[in-house]
């Protein structure tokens, strides 16, 4: 099999939603930056103008795919950064234990500093239902639902546009987390939100850069320090990440195409270890992800064993990676039990059959199935 990038690093790289491998156009255009455009973006002289483009070229870019208007585009050190940015100061919130620990340690600090918080209800399917906003009745005037998209580990995608107008109906403001997202499908449905959450790092653009993009009243910053990014996100922004952003962006309009055609890969893997495995989260969800969990198998257990493999999983969000606690989404969905057998595989855009052919071998070896 000829190498891709879910193969160049060795092995089956099937953890996408972690992160995705840098593109080759990625790759060159902060080589090219590093070498030449590596001034700080706030100084004034030549150095510095040149870094600045490249920096204001991407916000340009970023505002243009999400509706915003470039001045409102905050750059981040990627998607934690902008979900705190988003909630940190929000007077009231409503969110469920399905969203990512970035958005769910802000709510629970909300919470400790007596700003009320809402937990949405969490159904078995993943999905959240407008009608339940409901609830957020007794909440403060400007308090916010806080949203993801897609689900990090199940894939699950929420009725975004139905939550979007549920919410401003009853006066609430909107943050949508796109992190799994953005640069895979459609921007339109999220895009409208008050506040929007994205990383470079999975669409095949770096780590360590993403943006929090509003509309109307900006976010109280974060972090104190200089003027950069309008004062919301002091620090020096980097102008060979910012490149490799834009790179990456520039990957998005053939994007939904390319991630849809991977999905009878998944579909073929899932049918074959369906009499070993639950489905989690099997409705409306991205193509590339499946989320299963194999009865009386440890998902800790079987992430390692495939491992040794070369078949690189997870078994829960790659944060929570490397803790006994099993993952708090398919835990809300489903129970500790289930939740404790659950194994992530996340897909690249790149997957073929004749990939999804090993991957199912080392599936089956790894459970026993096959002689090993
Ligand atoms: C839905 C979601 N939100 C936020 C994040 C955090 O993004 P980052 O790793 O860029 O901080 C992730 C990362 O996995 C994610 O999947």
């Amino acid at each position: 099999m000829a190498a891709s990038p879910s193969t160049a690093a060795g092995g089956l790289y099937c953890d996408w939603n972690a992160t995705t491998p840098p593109h080759p156009s990625v790759l060159a255009a902060m080589l090219e930056t590093a070498e030449t455009a590596w001034g700080n973006p706030s100084s004034v002289h030549a150095a510095g103008r040149r870094a600045r483009q490249i920096v204001d070229a991407l916000r340009e870019e970023l505002a243009g795919l999400l509706g915003a208007e470039p001045r409102d585009v905050v750059l981040t050190s990627g998607g934690t950064e902008a979900n705190n940015l988003a909630l940190s100061s929000a007077p009231g919130l409503l969110t469920s234990r399905l969203e990512h620990p970035s958005v769910v340690r802000v709510a629970e600090a909300l919470e400790r500093r007596g700003v009320p918080v809402q937990w949405l209800p969490v159904a078995p399917d993943g999905r959240l239902d407008p009608s339940w906003l409901g609830s957020a009745a007794g909440l403060p005037a400007g308090s916010w639902l806080s949203v993801q998209a897609v689900n990090h580990e199940t894939g699950v995608i929420q009725p975004i546009a139905a939550l979007i107008e549920r919410a401003r109906g009853l006066g609430l403001k909107v943050h949508v987390d796109a992190v799994q997202a953005f640069g895979k499908g459609e921007p339109a449905a999220f895009s409208t939100a008050d506040r929007l959450s994205v990383a470079a790092h999975k669409l095949r653009g770096p780590k360590g850069i993403g943006a929090l993009v509003f509309r109307g009243a900006p976010p109280s910053p974060v972090l104190l320090g200089g003027a950069q990014e309008r004062g919301l996100r002091p620090g020096t922004v980097d102008p060979v990440l910012a490149s490799g952003f834009r790179a990456a962006l520039a990957l998005c309009p053939s994007a939904p195409e390319r991630w849809r055609a991977v999905r009878p890969v998944r579909d073929a893997l899932e049918r074959a270890l369906r009499p070993f495995a639950q489905v989690n989260g099997e409705g409306e969800r991205m193509d590339h992800v499946s989320n299963l969990s194999f009865r009386g198998v440890r998902g800790d257990e079987l992430v390692a064993a495939l491992d040794l493999r070369g078949v690189q999983v997870s078994s829960g969000s790659a944060c929570s990676a490397g803790t006994p606690e099993p993952s708090p989404v398919i835990s809300a969905m489903h129970g500790k039990a289930r939740a404790l057998e659950a194994v992530r595989v996340s897909l690249g855009e790149d997957a073929t059959p004749e990939f999804g052919e090993r991957l199912l071998d080392a599936f089956l070896r790894a459970l026993g199935v096959r002689p090993r």
